[in-house]
């Protein structure tokens, strides 16, 4: 039986071991290989088709993007600090730094074949290869931090490290600076479901909670009221769960 901490730095760092001592890749597809497994695929060389990496990595992530900056107070010409939090191979950070095209885009990820080929093919962002942990060291400071699909935040139902987590993130915000997690919302493992008691907890912060449709709705209706919509009616009939960005910023007193 799966182990319900796996998320965990120690236990993601383990997991990554066995992932590289592997001679074979196309064991680990055998073995349920998970996002290190197609982070070894890819880096290796791997067509894209064959890695299973878009079932774990957003591969197309421009409209998602541009939804979400709408909800933002900046401009996609301001001069940026942006930190992507589990940025697995890159491509997400990558379209960060093309729409914010001013901006200085660090992606940080607990895998090593993540960050290698990020770094191999994404040569003007910064990436860290770390475990992110609330008691490692601040890593900078930001005018937006996204965890998109970011562990702690999506695997866990645990309050403690929710808290413990967005303490550590919201210390890093500049003074108008935005958290923005990006998740399934009905995931009863994740931080939709401490969101109120979080809310009570950090009282001095502005807790917002969007929907954002699906890409393709994005790319055909826009980037406006109508793709929510449609998102709601098809995801309602098709039975679907949904997406939704929560965005964290300090109130003004
Ligand atoms: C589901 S993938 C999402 C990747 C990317 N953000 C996207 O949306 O395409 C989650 C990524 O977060 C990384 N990750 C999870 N927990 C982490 C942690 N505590 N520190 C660093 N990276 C972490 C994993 O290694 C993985 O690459």
């Amino acid at each position: 039986m799966k182990d319900n901490n796996w998320w965990q730095v120690k236990n993601l760092k383990k997991h990554e071991e066995v992932v590289l001592k592997t001679k074979n890749i196309d064991d680990l597809e055998k073995s349920g290989m998970g996002d290190f497994g197609s982070y070894r695929k890819i880096l290796k060389g791997e067509n894209i088709q064959n890695t299973m990496l878009a079932s774990h990595n957003d591969l197309n992530s421009k409209n998602k993007i541009l939804f979400i900056n709408k909800l933002l107070p900046f401009k996609n010409n301001d001069d940026l600090k942006i930190l992507d939090a589990g940025c697995g191979v890159g491509f997400t950070s990558h379209e960060l730094s093309k729409f914010y095209k001013n901006s200085k885009v660090t992606g940080v990820d607990i895998s090593s074949d993540g960050i290698k080929y990020a770094t191999q093919n994404f040569a003007n962002i910064e990436f860290i290869c770390q475990g992110i942990e609330p008691t490692n060291p601040p890593l900078g400071c930001y005018d937006l931090v996204f965890c998109f699909e970011f562990y702690p935040f999506t695997r866990t139902n645990s309050f403690q490290t929710h808290k413990d987590y967005l303490d550590y993130f919201l210390l890093q915000l500049k003074k108008h600076g935005r958290l923005v997690i990006h998740q399934v919302w009905e995931n009863d493992l994740s931080i939709s479901k401490n969101i109120d008691d979080l809310k009570k907890e950090f009282d001095e912060y502005n807790f917002e909670t969007h929907r954002v449709p699906h890409t393709k709705i994005i790319g055909f209706f826009g980037n406006n009221f109508f793709s929510i919509l449609v998102d709601k009616i098809l995801r309602f009939i098709l039975r679907k769960v949904h997406n939704k960005a929560i965005i964290i910023y300090k109130k003004e007193i």
